[in-house]
Parts: C-alpha cells; structure tokens; sequence
C-alpha cells in the first residue's frame, strides 16, 4: 500500500475544505473512541485522512482528548504519515502572533494524561526511542510545501506541552523559556509520542495566536485568539493542499 498522509485538524481546523469526502469511519479502539470520525477522502487528487483533535464541533478540551484512540485509529486506517496542525502561544523573541512554526523538538510539561501505548497486559517492556521527537523528512515536506506558496515559515523551535485547560501563568513562562521553550501550547503531548510509539511518521505545523502570558501587553484575550486563528488557518490550508502533492 503506498504512503497515507493523516491531518489531525486542531482549534481553528475542524474542517478541510478541498477534501471530498468518500467515507466517515466511526473507529473503534483498544482504547475507547476518537474524537471524532476519520474523514477519508481526496485531497487535490491524494487519499487522506482528517481528524478533528478536539472533536467536530470542537468540544474536547486539550486534557481530555483520547489521544491513544486518535492515533491508534488513524494508523489502523493505514494512515503512514500524520501532521498535526496546532495552536501556541509564542513565547521567545522571534516567535510572534500569526507566524507559523515547523518545531523541532519538545518540552512535555503534561500530567496524568494517558501517555503510552504499551500497558496492561505486555509480553515485553518497550522504551521508544525519542531523541528527536519529530520526524525530519515530514518536517522538510511542510518546509517545502511553505516554500512553494510563498508562507514564510519557522524552521525549528521548541515546543513545550502544557496540560491546560488553563493558560499559564506569567512566571511558568519564564521559567519554560529558560528551559529553551520557544512555544507552547496544549496538544503537542502525548499526540508525538504516541506516533513514534506507533511507528507513524508524524510533524507539526503550529500556528502562533498570541503572544505567551506576560509575553504581550496586559492579559491574552480570546477575542485575539481567534482573530489570529483564522488568518494563520488559512495560511495553513494553502500548505496543505501543497504538502499532499509532495
Ligand atoms: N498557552 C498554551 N496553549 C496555547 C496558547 C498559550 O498561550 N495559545 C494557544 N494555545
């Protein structure tokens, strides 16, 4: 079977117009349910999968997305390769509102998510390899699909994973800078590992839609949120379309 690209759509990207739709399938896992169902489909001309991360209409916090469903359904749907598109806060000095961002590698400030694949009943213990979480041909593929439209993209950077629902406080953002994050959002863990551990070939496109808590002027407001969403999403798509003719 040749390669399948998964989207898994984040807030702002429940939806992928352009995809028609052949099928909708209602996966069930050793895990319990997906968010959503899995929109098979074509994409100018290439089979692709859509998932919805926080459910469609979106409705499932970052906490408390079943990520190991997601994952294991997509990959039992033969999908191969996955890229995340993502929202984040921008945290270090290049890093500002609207720019998009291919990250490099990940901080996991996440707990008591379900974060492994590999429990219960196990003939032998696994520890996946993690150095580089991202894998490096999907996030050259992004890259060059943002070239070929003209989006400037950030190259690299770290992604640092909070639990949410919450936003942080100014002093965790401090402190996640000084640990070398550059960005940060809700979503980016257990999504990674959980790939790697899968053996999926997974990259993220992370949308910056404010600056990190004490980052900007006064507080972060919902309101600059979504008006920063939706023109970032809409750069997204047109990197997309072009990363299925890759
Ligand atoms: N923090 C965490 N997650 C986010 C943010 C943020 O500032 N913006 C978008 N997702």
């Amino acid at each position: 079977m040749s390669d399948t690209l998964a989207i898994i759509g984040g807030t702002g990207l429940t939806q992928l117009p352009g995809l028609t739709i052949s099928k909708a399938h209602d996966v069930q896992t050793p895990f319990g349910s997906p968010s959503a169902p899995i929109l098979e489909g074509e994409l100018d001309g290439h089979r692709v999968l859509f998932l919805a991360r926080h459910g469609h209409p979106h409705r499932i916090p970052p906490h408390q997305v079943n990520y190991r469903a997601n994952l294991w359904a997509l990959q039992n749907l033969y999908a191969t390769d996955v890229i995340a598109v993502t929202a984040v806060g921008g945290i270090t000095h290049n890093m500002a509102a609207r720019k998009l961002v291919v990250p490099i590698q990940i901080i996991d400030y996440t707990y008591g998510r379900d974060n492994t694949i590999f429990e219960g009943e196990l003939s032998q213990v696994t520890h996946v390899d993690f150095s580089y979480p991202y894998t490096e041909s999907l996030r050259q593929l992004l890259l060059k699909a943002a070239k070929q439209v003209d989006e400037p993209v950030i190259n690299g950077g770290v992604y640092g994973a909070t639990q949410g629902p919450r936003l942080e406080t100014a002093a965790e953002i401090f402190r996640m800078e000084q640990d070398g994050c550059d960005v940060v959002g809700m979503t980016g863990m257990p999504e990674t590992v959980l790939a790697r551990e899968l053996k999926l070939r997974y990259a993220a496109l992370s949308v910056i839609v404010n600056p990190a808590a004490g980052k900007g002027e006064g507080v972060i407001t919902i309101k600059e949120i979504e008006e920063n969403l939706d023109d970032g999403m809409e750069r997204v798509k047109r990197i997309l379309h072009t990363a299925v003719d890759q």
